[in-house]
């Protein structure tokens, strides 16, 4: 099979957003310890997987080695951002042994993709695995920085059981969706399970309407 690279169908920055992740970006850089980063969020559609590519493309754009990893393996979100023209297996072969070739490189220099697969009949026994802590740790040698897309919270364990095998997560929150309370008890949900919240990114957020107090370190990405 002729492998080709992955292009990008469209583009998902706007320009407040390309300097809403340098803010991001740059936080992230003077983390200590912090390569490889889990993204996750309360509730579905907070705009986790576009933020995950965002924030993926913005360090590859500083020419950091970057992959980005499609772990929500009940949805496999990345793809439709993705032209693929070759047949690809994913981060479910992986753990079910199925594959060892699952990194793609794309169209944008610096940036490698990891799809999610084939939808498996058990994702969180999957990600428990030490299979999945193994991959990980092993990629840790060949990128500078590892993005880690998830389901939302209130599926699943499944971004906490990741978390917990990355440096630190980042919780996507849409701007008047979530309660406060459920933030609150999904990052005590994520600190019991071992894994360590470094920030939030706050999106959807209309410029007169930022409360930039409530988070860690947040930007908004300016509703189209
Ligand atoms: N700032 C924004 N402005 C406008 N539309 C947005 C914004 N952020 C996300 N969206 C839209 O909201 C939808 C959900 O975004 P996305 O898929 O990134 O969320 P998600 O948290 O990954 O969802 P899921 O929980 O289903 O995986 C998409 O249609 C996306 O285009
Ligand atoms: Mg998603």
């Amino acid at each position: 099979m002729e492998q080709g690279l992955v292009e990008i169908r469209y583009n998902t920055m706007t320009t407040a957003s390309t300097e809403s992740f340098k803010v991001l970006r740059t936080n992230l850089i003077y983390s200590e310890g912090v390569q490889v980063i889990t993204m996750t969020s309360v509730l579905p559609n907070e705009g986790k997987t576009i933020a995950s590519f965002n924030l993926a493309k913005s360090f590859a754009q500083i020419n950091k080695r970057v992959l980005l990893i499609d772990a929500d393996l009940r949805k496999g979100s990345l793809k439709r951002f993705f032209t693929v023209r070759h047949k690809v297996a994913g981060l479910s072969e992986a753990l079910s042994r199925q594959s060892g070739q699952i990194i793609e490189e794309t169209t944008i220099p610096n940036l490698d993709i990891v799809f999610a697969g084939k939808i498996p009949p058990n994702p969180t026994e999957l990600l428990s695995g030490e299979i999945f802590e193994n991959i990980i740790n092993r990629l840790r040698n060949a990128y500078d920085y590892i993005i880690i897309d998830t389901p939302p919270m209130n599926a699943a364990m499944d971004a906490a059981i990741i978390g917990r095998v990355t440096d630190g997560v980042v919780l996507v929150v849409r701007n008047d969706f979530v309660k406060k309370q459920d933030l609150k008890r999904v990052k005590l949900q994520l600190e019991r399970n071992g894994a360590r919240v470094i920030g939030s990114v706050l999106n959807r957020v209309k410029k007169d309407q930022v409360d930039y107090k409530n988070y860690g370190y947040e930007y908004y990405y300016e509703e189209k």
